[in-house]
C-alpha cells in the first residue's frame, strides 16, 4: 500500500504541493488529473525521491515503511518506478543494457521478447531514448519499467504525444503493467496515472481519480465522472471546490 499523509513539498524554496492526502492499495490503480502547473509531475518525482524536491512536511510510506528519508535508487530497489513525462537521454548506456539490468539478469531471449512486446526490438542497439520520436519515447519508458516489475508504477502522461495507434500498444503495455485481467485480490501492483486526455482509462481499471490543483487536491471520485466533468466544465469547479473547503476549515 501507498499511503501519503499531509505531504508538503519544496522546489527550489518555492512551496509547490501542500498537504496531501492519498492512498493506494495493492491491486489498485488511481488517476491525477490537474491542469498544467498545478504539481502532478512534483507529486510523482517526490513519491519516486528525486532530491530537488524537497518534503517539508508530512510522509510517504509505502508497504507500511516511511520512505520519506530515503533515496532515490532505495525506492527502486523496494518496487517503486516510474515513466517519464519527458524522459531524459542518457548518452553512452545501450537500451539493451538497460532492460537486461531491469530484468535482474534474464537472458538475451527475454530482452528480446520485451523489446518485441513494445514493438522496439530495432531500438535495442541504441543509446537510451537518443532521438527517440515522442511516441517511441513513451513506449521506451514502458518497457523498461515493465522490465523492472514494479509493485508500485508511477506513470507520467504515458499516452501524450502517442498517435491512434500506438495508444492502443501503449495502452495493453499498461494494461499488462498493471495486471488489469486479473482479479483485483491476485495483483501485485498498483498504479497512479497523470492524464489530461482520459484515453488510458480504457485500459485500465482506475479506482479513484483525483484533480490537483494550485498543489492541492481539489475532489477525489471516479475517474470517467471526473473527466467528464472537467472536459464540460474545465477546472473552475475544482478551483472553487478546494477554495469553499479550506474557507470552511
Ligand atoms: N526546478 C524548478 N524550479 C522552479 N519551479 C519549478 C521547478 N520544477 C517545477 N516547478 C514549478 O512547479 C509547478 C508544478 O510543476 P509540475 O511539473 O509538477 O506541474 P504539472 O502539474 O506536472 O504540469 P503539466 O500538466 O504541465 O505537466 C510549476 O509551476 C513549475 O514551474
Ligand atoms: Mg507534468
Amino acid at each position: 500500500m501507498l499511503d501519503i499523509k499531509e505531504l508538503t513539498v519544496e522546489v527550489e524554496d518555492r512551496e509547490i504541493l501542500h498537504d496531501i492526502n492519498l492512498t493506494i492499495r495493492t491491486g489498485e490503480t488511481h488517476v491525477l488529473f490537474g491542469p498544467n502547473g498545478s504539481g502532478k509531475t512534483t507529486l510523482i518525482m517526490t513519491i519516486m525521491g528525486f532530491p530537488k524536491y524537497k518534503v517539508t512536511k508530512g510522509s510517504i510510506l509505502f508497504q507500511g515503511k516511511d520512505i520519506t528519508g530515503l533515496t532515490l535508487d532505495e525506492r527502486a530497489r523496494l518496487g517503486i518506478g516510474m515513466s517519464f513525462q519527458r524522459p531524459p537521454v542518457v548518452r553512452g548506456v545501450k537500451t539493451r543494457d538497460m532492460v537486461t539490468a531491469c530484468l535482474k539478469g534474464q537472458d538475451g531471449e527475454a530482452v528480446t521478447q520485451m523489446a518485441e512486446k513494445a514493438d522496439l526490438a530495432d531500438f535495442l542497439e541504441r543509446d537510451i531514448n537518443y532521438g527517440f520520436s515522442g511516441g517511441e519515447l513513451k513506449r521506451s519508458e514502458l518497457m523498461q519499467l515493465m522490465a523492472q516489475k514494479p509493485e508500485l508504477a508511477l506513470l507520467d502522461e504515458p499516452e501524450s504525444g502517442v498517435d491512434l495507434v500506438n495508444i492502443v500498444l501503449i495502452g495493453q503495455l499498461i494494461n499488462e503493467l498493471l495486471e488489469k485481467d486479473c482479479p483485483i485480490s491476485m495483483r501485485k501492483c498498483m498504479g497512479l496515472i497523470i492524464t489530461h486526455t482520459g484515453h488510458i482509462l480504457d485500459y485500465v481499471n482506475a479506482r479513484t481519480g483525483y484533480v490537483l490543483c494550485e498543489g492541492r487536491i481539489g475532489c477525489e471520485g471516479d475517474p470517467h465522472e471526473i473527466l467528464a466533468t472537467i472536459k464540460e466544465k474545465g477546472y473552475g469547479e475544482c478551483i472553487r471546490c478546494i477554495i469553499g473547503r479550506r474557507l470552511l476549515r
